[in-house]
């Protein structure tokens, strides 16, 4: 089968197109023809970084082929011998061991059967590809984590991003009332999301503009902008990070609000991946696919995501 390795830590140069062996199933395992990848910061700071692969993808020595990517929908093309849930043919999706190789950037993927869930059949393979690592993070921190309720104030930041983009639609559809932070170019698709309010960082400082949010979903980088969102939560409220843990006064700021704080690190899960199906499916939440790649050009995906300004999902498509 084809599949893109990573010949050496680097620029795009070094995803290579090779022709590598089809993967073996373990019994609870089933093989996914790939339709579709989507692609995420992580997978272009694990092309830059050593420490990025030895953290997530856990290689046994330097001789391992590394494969990235962990998100992707397909078609069950075999079941191994402990599957009950799935049969040779049903559409799936999900993100495919997350923390450790997800290695789907291929032609086919051995998938642990308990990480996916049946795509929904009134969207696409590419939308579903979008609806994984990005939909999951949102969902683990509003939902599972956060316990987020109806009536709470949301405060989302990179809300046109992969993450944002499902934040903002989940904590709708929960009843939240939500604020998206976003450059200006992205107020009329973070509104149409669903927000109910829009800040654009480049031109003002939302710790100005909110005091009193019940969650904030923190998604930039750096203790500055970690403390500033410390800021715009009310006392006792929760903050949920995808970049940064306290440090010094940022730390000392949460034990003065008496804030709940959770630096997390998604996790490949298939019953969270079924409550994203079902919402796709009841049409709650839906993927915006900014753009599509082919296969051979996935390096140029990686070229787009490590630009920190896509909007909505990018996802690889295979014939
Ligand atoms: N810990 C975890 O488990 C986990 C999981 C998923 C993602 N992450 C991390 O979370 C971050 C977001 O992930 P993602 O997939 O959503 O990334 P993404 O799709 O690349 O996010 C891009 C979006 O970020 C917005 N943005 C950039 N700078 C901003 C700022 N200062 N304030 C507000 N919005 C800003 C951009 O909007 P404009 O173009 O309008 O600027 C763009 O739409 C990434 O750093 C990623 O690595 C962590």
């Amino acid at each position: 089968m084809k599949a893109i390795a990573l010949k050496e830590n680097g620029g795009i140069e070094n995803l290579v197109l090779l022709e590598v062996e089809k993967p073996k199933i373990q019994p609870a395992e089933v093989l996914v023809r790939v339709k579709a990848i989507s692609i995420n910061p992580v997978d272009a700071f694990a092309r830059q970084n050593k420490q990025t692969v030895q953290a997530i993808l856990k290689p046994k020595d330097e001789k391992e082929v590394i494969i990235l990517g962990w998100d992707i929908s397909g078609i069950v093309e075999e079941v191994g011998a402990d599957v009950i849930e799935y049969k040779k043919g049903d559409d799936v999706f999900g993100m495919v061991n997350f923390v450790g190789q997800g290695k789907a950037y291929a032609e086919f993927v051995a998938a642990p059967a308990d990480q996916l869930a049946l795509k929904p059949k009134n969207i696409s393979y590419e939308e579903a590809a979008g609806a994984t690592l990005a939909a999951l993070t949102a969902w683990q921190a509003l939902v599972n984590i956060c316990k987020m309720k109806k009536g709470d104030k949301v405060l989302i930041h990179a809300a046109a991003g992969g993450v944002g983009h499902y934040a903002v639609q989940i904590a709708k559809s929960f009843g939240a009332y939500v604020i998206g932070t976003a450059s200006s170019s992205n107020k009329d698709f973070v509104s149409q999301l669903g927000a109910d309010e829009f800040l654009d960082y480049t031109s003002e400082k939302f710790e100005d503009k909110v005091k009193d949010a019940d969650i904030v979903l923190e998604a930039i980088a750096g203790n500055d902008h970690l403390l500033r969102s410390l800021e715009a939560v009310k006392k006792g409220g929760k903050v949920v990070s995808l970049k940064s843990s306290p440090e010094g006064i940022t730390a000392d700021k949460i034990k003065e609000k008496g804030l709940f704080f959770q630096r997390m690190m998604v996790k490949s899960n298939g019953e969270d991946m079924k409550q994203i199906a079902k919402m796709m499916e009841e049409g709650k939440i839906h993927s915006h696919i900014s753009k599509k790649y082919d296969f051979k050009d996935l390096p140029k995906a990686h070229k787009q995501i490590e630009t920190g300004r896509t909007r909505g999902k990018i996802v690889v498509v295979l014939q």
